[in-house]
């Protein structure tokens, strides 16, 4: 069923536990994300990034539709988010098209007008019965830049959620978007401090970085919405180039888009009970 991204989230907290957020580019992903959450029994969120709908020409409508239309079908709850948008615009279209969550990127923006722009959409969206997610202190890595060393002060983080009522904040304690390697050092004293400073559920970005054992002292520390992309999109090419290498004249995609699928699909699985600790 389609379920509320800040609902989740808000659960996972109470019971100390983390969320998976996976970022979704093709549909056979978003299909193996659902079954992995059916298996296991918890719930996931299906994130499509503004740099996705960009590989998809520019949509969101179809790939969107198709994810809230899994979510629908889905015996377990599944959430469906709008994640890293700059664009005001796709914002509005993500409510519309009956998506539960939106991660709203204004850093780009002077301070104040990024405040403002924030809580515009998070209006927006409340009205519709979606939450808003933001970021305080830039995680590093987006454009190709490794920054772990990027930090979110507590108090100001309190600041920003008072100021905007987003519902989930993202923060910078440690981590660098699209690693290959899973040895990011997590700060977990600031994050057990953020936790305690910040009313609304934390968001782990870049957690492709992060170590199995890492993520669960993250979740310990605090952490809730766990963020992965690289790490889930490796296993799935990965599987892919194996059946493509074994059988040069393949033509058909199902033949190897189907074994990526079943592959992520176990590894999805594997990271919702590694979450539930
Ligand atoms: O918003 C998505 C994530 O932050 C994914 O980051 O590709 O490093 O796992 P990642
Ligand atoms: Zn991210």
């Amino acid at each position: 069923m389609l379920a509320d991204t800040a609902a989740l989230a808000r659960q996972a907290r109470e019971a100390g536990q983390g969320l998976g957020a996976f970022n979704v580019i093709l549909l056979e992903q978003a299909e193996a994300f659902v079954a992995a959450a059916e298996s296991t029994g918890h719930p996931v969120v299906l994130q499509l990034s503004e740099n996705a709908v960009k590989y998809h020409r520019g949509s969101l409508a179809p790939l969107g539709r198709a994810l809230v239309a899994l979510a629908e079908g889905s015996a377990a709850p599944v959430a469906v988010h709008l994640d890293h948008a700059e664009d005001t615009a796709l914002c509005y279209q993500a409510i519309e098209l009956g998506f539960t969550s939106i991660m709203y990127d204004g850093s780009k923006l002077p301070d104040d007008e990024n405040r403002r722009t924030t809580a515009e959409i998070v209006r927006a969206a409340h009205a519709a019965g979606l939450s808003v997610e933001a970021e305080l202190g830039e995680v590093g890595g987006k454009d190709g830049v490794h920054a772990p060393g990027a930090r979110t002060d507590p108090a100001d983080a309190a600041q920003f959620v008072a100021d905007t009522g987003v519902d989930l904040l993202a923060v910078a304690v440690g981590t660098s978007h699209a690693m290959s390697t899973r040895d990011a050092v997590l700060d977990l004293d600031l994050i057990e401090r953020l936790a305690a400073a910040v009313p609304v559920p934390l968001v782990l970005h870049g957690s492709s970085g992060v170590s199995d054992l890492g993520m669960q002292a993250a979740i310990r520390a605090g952490m809730v919405k766990i963020n992965v992309s690289t790490h889930l999109n490796g296993v799935f090419t990965r599987a892919a180039r194996v059946e493509l290498d074994a059988n040069p004249k393949l033509t058909d995609p199902r033949k190897y888009l189907g074994p990526g699928s079943t592959a992520m699909q176990k590894e999805a699985a594997r990271l919702l009970n590694l979450y539930a600790i």
